[in-house]
């Protein structure tokens, strides 16, 4: 995974809608009275207080201290802590996992997933939604297409994600030990805030694409890839990004 610095305030003021959108997922995961849940990618901590509030005791990790340190100013009832997801060291205790928006972040699937396993207790049940294949793609073309005409497309590192398909991630999780119950890969078009809502997408989460370029050909690079953008993805007043999210439920047997 790419070294990410999390801008929290940035992410509060303009991205809180990741969290917004993960209220849909616990349907999913539907959590009850007397279980203990593990958030990954806990972020904020907004869903690990929504699962609170079913009455589960929930905990909350994230690689980031910026978030942790938020999140625990924002819920103090509940435990947070830093660590990295890839890398987890519970045993049997969790009657489920949870995560949004946090795998497609992660190089190490298989670290990912073998700690997620052996954090559940038997029968436990991982529910996650991450992007999934063609995720963001007209953005990553459009930071591309910015950095062939600048001259600069052998510096600029696109698609550092994993956005993987239903058959490559229902694999990985069979090989990890899980039984996958269900798997959706859908379009979740996506609302981003104000008028220069897409320049703050690309500077709080696409940054890595550019650290071989210095500050003034970055800036060169996301102005052009907004402008190349704008006549598609600019509709009254809102700019709109190409999420497609991959929602999986899957069993410890
Ligand atoms: C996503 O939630 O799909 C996402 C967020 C930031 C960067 C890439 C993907």
């Amino acid at each position: 995974m790419p070294e990410i610095h999390w801008d929290s305030k940035l992410y509060n003021e303009q991205h809180r809608f990741v969290s917004d959108y993960g209220a849909d997922v616990l349907q999913w995961l539907d959590a009850k009275a007397g279980e203990n849940i593990l958030d990954v990618g806990c972020g904020t901590g907004d869903l690990a207080d929504k699962i609170q509030e079913s009455g589960a005791t929930v905990s909350g990790v994230d690689a980031s201290a910026d978030m942790i340190a938020l999140a625990k100013q924002n819920y103090p009832t509940i435990h947070f802590e830093q660590k990295d997801a890839s890398a987890l060291d519970y045993r049997k205790a969790f009657d489920a996992v949870f995560s949004n928006a946090t795998f497609h972040w992660i190089e190490n699937q298989r670290g990912l997933l073998t700690g997620i396993y052996k954090a559940l207790k038997h029968g436990g049940r991982l529910v996650a939604e991450f992007g999934g294949k063609g995720n963001v793609k007209s953005i990553t073309d459009a930071i591309d297409q910015a950095a062939h005409q600048l001259g600069l497309e052998h510096r600029v590192i696109s698609n550092f994600w994993f956005f993987p398909s239903i058959a490559h991630y229902a694999n990985l999780l069979e090989a990890s030990g899980f039984e996958t119950e269900q798997i959706w890969l859908f379009d979740r078009p996506t609302k981003l805030v104000g008028d220069d809502g897409m320049l703050h997408w690309i500077n709080q989460f696409a940054q890595h694409a550019f650290v071989n370029l210095n500050e003034e050909e970055a800036k060169a690079v996301t102005d052009l890839a907004v402008s190349i953008l704008k006549p598609t993805h600019f509709e009254n007043g809102e700019w709109i990004a190409d999420y497609k999210r991959l929602r999986i439920k899957a069993i410890k047997k």
